[in-house]
């Protein structure tokens, strides 16, 4: 009966996501679905992370760009965008290339566990619950003490945030955390 309802439920999952697939909304080699954060809540994200001139933004699943172009356009700060969907990795840089950004950002098209993180000083994610809760060693292996995470609508399980946001958005809540990386022991 288990064995049973664990594969219906595994159906289910692969008949969502080959969905999305299908629909255009997911690249084949993608783990999270290519939704966007809405511009005010992605301003509202980097306020979170207090960025400023002097940080490096990584934006792990990078979509078309616009955390790390809003980062370096609003904020001043330096920005990698790391995206497996090739054409979004295109798409974001013409739009840094034509906003006279391409100085400040670039965009790696890779699978966002292979990304090295040394450089960065803030992490922005809109992933999975999941894939936060897979990305969170690899986090705390490769961020420097102080370097800021912020996650659009999914936690780190049971890693508290050190604040939560919700900004009325789109039509609904968004919620935002932020954690600081500890210093090591
Ligand atoms: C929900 S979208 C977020 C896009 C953007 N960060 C934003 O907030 O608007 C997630 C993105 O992650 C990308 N993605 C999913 N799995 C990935 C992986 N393993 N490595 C790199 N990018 C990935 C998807 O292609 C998609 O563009």
């Amino acid at each position: 009966m288990t064995t049973r309802l664990t594969a219906w439920r595994f159906t289910l999952v692969a008949a969502a996501v080959l969905g999305l697939v299908i629909a255009g909304c997911m690249h084949p080699l993608a783990s999270a679905p290519d939704v966007r954060t809405p511009y005010p809540t992605v301003r509202a994200l980097l306020e979170l992370a207090n960025v400023t001139g002097k940080d490096v933004v990584y934006d792990l699943g990078s979509g078309d760009g616009r955390i790390v172009i809003t980062a370096a356009r609003e904020r001043g700060a330096r920005g990698v965008g790391v995206e497996i969907d090739p054409a979004l990795v295109a798409e974001s840089r013409a739009t840094a290339r034509h906003l006279g950004l391409a100085e400040r950002v670039r965009f790696v098209e890779q699978d966002l566990f292979q990304t090295d993180l040394g450089e960065a000083t803030v992490v922005t994610l809109y992933l999975s619950a999941d894939l936060n809760r897979k990305l969170r060693p690899k986090l705390l292996a490769e961020l420097k003490p102080g370097s800021r995470i912020v996650s659009h609508d999914f936690d780190m399980g049971d890693w508290p945030p050190e604040r939560v946001l919700r900004v009325q958005d789109d039509g609904r809540e968004q919620v935002l955390y932020l954690w600081t990386v500890p210093a090591r022991r």
